[in-house]
């Protein structure tokens, strides 16, 4: 276990109970931070938590959902009581819903707008209320925040949404001493897309024509997000990151 870094001590990481939450989780725990697991099902938290633990981290869990906004401030409030302090936040729980924007319904509208944007921005706000000694947001894009693939245009608009909101949160903030940064991830294996993957022709496309060749996993996208909470980016903020092994810059999508 390496030493607690100062700015990355308190940390809760959203959507903690499997794919980029997950794996984010289990690395700051293993950089030394105590982390704060937020997702809805309290038994898969406690799977994550006690794999955390049993290597030695410290790992707590606060089973919830998100979209209900009203929760923010006492489950911030609730962390510091009990640690002493927040320095982190991970904005990472988010879903997606297929299709045309012609036809998208107001339901689905709501259920992506409301988890990928809406909580993230009250999640945050109740953070910033308790960082008093400053700290580092970290939000999940997407690189359909950039360019847009065919039948997620929902999705796409609301990780647009999120990079903006990155950047406004910046500077809203950088008087308190708190940083916001994004990371954008490309092509990740998780449940998320586990049936876009399945589709042989669609992975071999990807594998491709990405320029490193090889689909993302979850740990490709954690050093980002640990290096953008820690002192080594202590003068980065409103920056978007992006981690997709070049498909921004080749401009190549599979439809
Ligand atoms: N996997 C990719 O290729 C990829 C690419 C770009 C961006 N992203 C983004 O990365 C993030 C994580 O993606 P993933 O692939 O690990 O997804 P995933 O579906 O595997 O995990 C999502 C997590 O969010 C949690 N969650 C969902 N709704 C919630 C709610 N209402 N309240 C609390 N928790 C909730 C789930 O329980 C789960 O822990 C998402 O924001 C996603 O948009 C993923």
């Amino acid at each position: 276990m390496k030493q607690v870094e100062e700015s990355c001590s308190v940390v809760a990481v959203t959507g903690a109970s499997r794919g980029i939450g997950r794996a984010v989780a289990e690395d700051l725990a293993h950089h030394g931070c105590w982390v704060w697991l937020i997702a809805r099902d309290v038994n898969d938290l406690d799977q994550v938590a006690t794999k955390i633990r049993q290597s030695g981290g410290r790992a707590d869990i606060l089973a919830y959902d998100i979209t209900h906004i009203e929760e923010a401030p006492r489950i911030m409030d609730y962390i510091v009581q009990r640690t002493g302090r927040l320095t982190g936040l991970v904005n990472n729980a988010g879903t997606t819903r297929r299709g045309s924007l012609v036809e998208i319904s107001p339901e689905a509208y709501d259920e992506v707008m409301n988890l990928n944007v809406k909580s993230l921005l009250f999640l945050s706000q109740a953070a910033v209320r308790v960082m008093e000694t400053g700290g580092a947001i970290v939000n999940i894009a997407s690189l359909n925040a950039f360019d847009v693939l065919k039948g997620v245009g929902l999705y796409a608009t609301s990780k647009a949404a999120v990079m903006q909101l990155t950047r406004a949160l910046a500077i809203d903030v950088a008087e308190r001493g708190i940083r916001v940064n994004a990371v954008a991830p490309g092509f990740i294996q998780t449940d998320f897309n586990a049936a876009l993957w399945n589709r042989h022709e669609l992975r071999e496309w990807v594998e491709t024509n990405t320029p490193l060749k090889r689909l993302g996993v979850p740990e490709d996208v954690v050093g980002s997000i640990r290096f953008l909470l820690g002192a080594d980016s202590a003068f980065i903020t409103g920056s978007v990151l992006v981690v997709d092994g070049g498909v921004l810059p080749s401009r190549l999508w599979p439809l």
